[in-house]
Formats: C-alpha cells, structure tokens, sequence
C-alpha cells in the first residue's frame, strides 16, 4: 500500500483503475480488504481510492480522542495529496457515517455518495452507552468478545464469516476504541440529506443483523432520488456476499 503522513497518523491507501474518481470506505473493525471482491468489478469504470481508516489495516492511530469529522478530514487530506478535487465515496456502515461527515464538512468536493449497510441517524443513548462500555472491555480484556460476537452477525455465510473473522483479528485493539468512542459521537445526519443535489446510492442486504434495513428505508423515505437496492437474503456484508450486484449498483456514481 502506499503511505501518506496526515494529521499526526500514515494513512495507508490503494489506487486502482481508470475514470471517475470513487473513494471506499471500510467498516468497523475491518479493513480496506472488504472491497477485495469488488475492486476487479469497478476498477474499468473508476481511479479507486481504498484507503485502511485511522489505525486500521496499515494505517497507524494516536491515543487521543478522535471524531467522525477527523476520519473524514483524513480522506480530505488523502485526496488533497492525490489532486482530486471532487470525488464519490462510498462506505460501508462506519464507512458511510465517515462519508456523511465528510459530505457535511467538503459538501463541493463531493460528486456523489453511496451508503453501503449504514445508517444515518444518531446513537441512541443505550446505544451510545454500549459503545463506551465494548470500549473498556477492549481496553481490559481484548478484542476476542467483540470478534466472537460480530462474526455471525456479519452474515450466515460461513466462509465469510471465517474472513471476516480473520479481518477482526488483525485490527489494533486501540482502532477498536477509537472508532466505538468515534461513532458513539456521532450526529445525526438526517438534515443533511435534503441539501444532497449529487446521486446518492443506498445499498442494503434485508437479512442485515447488524443495521436493520429500516434504517435504509428512512434515507430513502427523505431523498427523492436516491437510487435504492435492496439485496436479498445479503447480510451485513453485501460488497461481499452479493459482489456484482453491489458493484452494479455503485456504478450509478460514475
Ligand atoms: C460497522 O459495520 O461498521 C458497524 O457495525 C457499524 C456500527 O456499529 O454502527
């Protein structure tokens, strides 16, 4: 991967392919390698941009405190260093909160977004306070009772449940904390849908144990235009579990 110094962290990333420019972004705890199936299926149609999220895959975290707006600020500055003014970017569920922060913060850079198994709204706060509590039990015992929990919530496919497992693995307890406490703070979003005037992609599997598909509804039920696809008997991991039909449906961002 190649590396860039950002905002006190190295930011790994891949480029890959030809034409318009859409950045992907990982879930929480995975890392850019979510995107391995569909790379081959987008990269005749974009220049991808893939990068590993502050302190996930290859790329390095600090021990203070970061936002959603500072993940977000990180892919600003990514593409800065590249030269690409304006960009879709699609993320997958912690992905997609990182693309509504940044679709807020650098609204003109944006040329379009594709919301993967996410959501827009806000934490509840039993939600909120779940997410500080996973927090402690990282930072005591590990990351094993998070692995073991998500692994078959990620999906009822068994081989991707082993890959996903083996993605959690590898990530750096302190990713763990920094992105629960991360996006336990985040906003709601809602608001900012209306003023979306780029195409706007909502991908999500109605057998998601993770975010509810009603979740996706709720976008859909706000902006007029979006391009919505619902993937049958897909999980969480539909860039996985449903590769060409997800890659398709990106497509609309070109
Ligand atoms: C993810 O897949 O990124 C997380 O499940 C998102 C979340 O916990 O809200």
């Amino acid at each position: 991967m190649e590396k860039i110094e950002i905002n006190g962290i190295e930011l790994a990333y891949e480029r890959r392919g030809k034409g318009a420019p859409l950045v992907l972004l990982h879930g929480f705890p995975l890392d850019h390698h979510a995107w391995d199936k569909i790379v081959p299926l987008l990269e005749n149609t974009f220049e991808l941009i893939v990068p590993d999220l502050r302190g996930f895959g290859e790329s390095t975290t600090m021990d203070s405190p970061y936002t959603m707006d500072d993940l977000a600020t990180d892919i600003a500055g990514l593409l800065n260093h590249l030269g690409v003014d304006k960009t879709a970017i699609a993320g997958h569920s912690m992905g997609g909160y990182v693309a509504l922060a940044f679709a807020r913060l650098y609204p003109e850079s944006m040329s379009g977004l594709g919301l993967v198994s996410s959501q827009v709204l806000a934490d509840p706060p039993d939600r909120k306070e779940g997410r500080y509590k996973s927090a402690e039990d990282v930072a005591e015992k590990g990351i094993g009772g998070i692995v073991d929990a998500m692994t078959t919530k990620f999906t009822s496919d068994e081989q991707l449940q082993g890959f996903a497992r083996k993605s959690m693995e590898r990530q750096d307890p302190a990713a763990y904390i920094g992105a629960l406490k991360a996006m336990a703070e985040r906003l709601d979003s809602t608001p900012l849908l209306a003023s979306m005037d780029f195409p706007v992609v909502v991908i999500h599997g109605n057998a998601d144990a993770l975010i509810p598909i009603d979740r996706a509804y709720e976008v859909k039920d706000v902006i007029s235009h979006v391009h919505f696809v619902e993937i049958k008997n897909a999980g969480h991991l539909p860039m996985l579990e449903a590769a060409q039909e997800t890659a398709d449906s990106l497509k609309q961002l070109a």
